[in-house]
């Protein structure tokens, strides 16, 4: 995904290209990921270590096995310098200057579990990351994969919010997985490369909240009855627990969500660099719906969120499918600011 700087340095000025080269623009980022040492943090790691705008990668977990990840990832010939940090006494240092920390701490679900089942577990992790990243790199853009996403954003816009802080441009929710799982299988349905098709998810990250506006997919999915557009939009719905399954007991997703995390870091990065029109679906602070949380694309800039794009118009049945998602993602959202509004 990222091409690799082998050359010498002249070539590698020249590889940034006329159209996106400034000599003001930031190009030097540090990315902490919280949950590094996981199923998810390990791959997206290597992922990001591959990023030519991430100059520093610092690693932080509570497990044994991180300063070694680091020292691992260390190892590659790419321009990253990586540090490992282990325990939350280790915890600030990693999250320090950090332009954008991505989180995919917590627990992973088990065969028959929701992602709300994880709530419990996963939500005073998030809180004490975004304490921390409130008090240690305030401005950091925080791009949060833990489940439930939906009710995480809130938990983490909360705690910010507390801590006087809070900028809602900078808090995203990770729906990048859902655009990808759509894309893949529009791109198996149609019979061209998934790399090509353009297709926006909306709404949350768990279940019925997981809106994709098949109608507007580029291309046009090739499927001509009703059905087939319900069969493909519940696949997408349960794509998570469909690996979940297939794993039997051994976790949920985690490649294909490192894959989406570190493609949404991108986007972000290049944003902060000041890259135009770098648009991704992120789960966001929001006043287009009923729910004060939605995901739709959005606009990447210097300061996170630039613009919301909204989602334009939906079809009758797309309609329905809001509708139903709608009063699950306000339940999410308001459990999660209870949690904090309960917390100490
Ligand atoms: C998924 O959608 C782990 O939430 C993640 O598979």
């Amino acid at each position: 995904m990222f091409s690799r700087a082998l050359k010498p340095v002249a070539s590698v000025a020249a590889q940034n290209g006329a159209k996106n080269f400034s000599t003001t623009s930031q190009k030097n980022f540090k990315v902490a990921v919280a949950g590094a040492a996981g199923g998810i943090g390990q791959p997206l790691a290597l992922l990001l270590k591959q990023n030519p705008l991430v100059t520093r990668l610092a690693l932080y977990d509570l497990a044994p096995v991180t300063p070694g990840v680091a020292v691992d990832l260390s190892h590659m010939d790419t321009p990253a310098k990586v540090t490992g940090h282990k325990g939350p006494e280790e915890l600030a240092e990693a999250i320090k200057g950090a332009d954008l920390v991505v989180i995919p701490a917590g627990v992973p679900r088990k065969p028959g579990m929701t992602r709300d089942d994880l709530f419990n577990t996963n939500a005073s992790i998030v809180r004490d990351l975004a304490k921390c990243v409130a008090q240690n790199s305030p401005k950091a853009i925080m791009a949060i994969i833990t489940n439930p996403v939906n009710s995480m954003v809130p938990i983490a816009s909360e705690v910010l919010k507390k801590a006087g802080c809070y900028d809602p441009n900078r808090i995203l929710g990770v729906t990048t997985l859902d655009v990808v799982r759509a894309a893949a299988f529009i791109g198996e349905i149609n019979g061209v490369d998934p790399r090509s098709v353009s297709i926006p998810v909306i709404g949350g990250h768990s279940g019925v909240t997981i809106i994709p506006v098949l109608s507007q997919s580029q291309p046009a999915v090739k499927l001509t009855s009703q059905d087939q557009i319900k069969a493909l939009t519940g696949r997408i719905q349960e794509a998570g627990t469909e690996v979940v399954k297939a794993k039997a007991g051994g976790g949920s997703a985690t490649l294909s969500m490192a894959f989406a995390g570190a493609r949404l870091a991108g986007a972000v990065l290049r944003g902060l660099k000041g890259e135009s029109n770098v648009v991704e679906c992120a789960y966001i602070k929001s006043d287009i719906t009923e729910s004060p949380y939605f995901a739709n694309p959005v606009v990447l800039g210097k300061n996170g969120v630039e613009k919301n794009l909204g989602f334009g118009t939906l079809n009758a049945y797309e309609k329905e499918l809001l509708k139903a998602a709608i009063p699950e993602l306000l339940k999410n959202i308001k459990v999660g600011e209870e949690f904090v509004k309960n917390s100490k």
